[in-house]
């Protein structure tokens, strides 16, 4: 997997794998990476991975483990045993919360277990502060905090919103991988997501994966929807 700025994830947040797979199918063509979360996870399991490394796309394990280090460390071994074809998942999220131990457990988990299962090792990235969350008013402190403690501990990059990304770019280099949720095209409804930026700034402020949710999913077209997206990302993109 190549990374380059501003690639769109759509994230599969959908009850049923027969949901996941429409939706897949529909947006075939259009999109390549997909995110698969809690919620899709918990109804069919590793399926949901195997069905996308299948079908010849990326899939992102987005479970953002936070446990003591042992048991986040196995949870990141057993992701990295999904497997389909020799592939297996391209991105994997742990939380910043879960502190330096269980952040450099993880990493040394993926680093051996990617080995044994022969695939290449996924990405580590680290949630810093959701982006649902606005009440606290040090959240760019905070995220910095965190992004440093994720990189001090081996991670591979992060998950913020948009709004610190540029902050992130220039306090952590070009290499240090940064996702993005909270994206909304002008128009969409933000719903319970507070800290929200279009496809074009996100792309602006250094974002290398955009990840999208309800505008896609929810869309009339998820089609059109994604189209427009990726639109207006190549735009800024040149
Ligand atoms: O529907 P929406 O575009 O808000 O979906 C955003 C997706 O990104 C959800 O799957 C959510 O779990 C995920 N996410 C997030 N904020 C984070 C990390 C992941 O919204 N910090």
């Amino acid at each position: 997997m190549t990374i380059h700025k501003g690639q769109l994830i759509v994230a599969l947040d959908v009850a049923t794998l027969d949901e996941a797979k429409r939706l897949v199918r529909a947006l075939e063509g259009i999109v390549d990476i997909f995110k698969v979360s809690s919620q899709l996870f918990t109804a069919c399991g590793p399926e949901a991975v195997r069905y996308l490394l299948r079908e010849g796309k990326e899939a992102f394990l987005d479970l953002k483990f936070h446990d003591i280090p042992n048991t986040a460390a196995a949870a990141v071994a057993a992701a990295v045993h999904i497997t389909e074809g020799g592939r297996g998942i391209m991105m994997c999220t742990l939380h910043a919360l879960g502190g330096p131990e269980m952040l450099q457990a993880a990493v040394q988990a993926a680093r051996k277990e990617a080995q044994v299962a022969g695939v290449k090792r996924p990405l580590l990235v680290a949630i810093t502060v959701l982006t649902s969350e606005a009440k606290k008013d040090n959240i760019a402190r905070l995220v910095l905090e965190r992004a440093a403690l994720a990189k001090e501990s081996g991670l591979d990059g992060v998950v913020a919103s948009s709004q610190e990304a540029a902050l992130i770019r220039r306090e952590f280099g070009k290499d240090f991988v940064i996702v993005t949720p909270g994206i909304r095209p002008k128009d969409s409804a933000v719903g319970d997501q507070k800290r929200v930026t279009t496809p074009a700034d996100a792309i602006a402020n250094g974002s290398d994966f955009l990840v999208v949710g309800r505008p896609v999913v929810s869309a009339p077209d998820p089609a059109s929807a994604a189209k427009e997206i990726l639109k207006e990302i190549r735009q800024v993109r040149g």
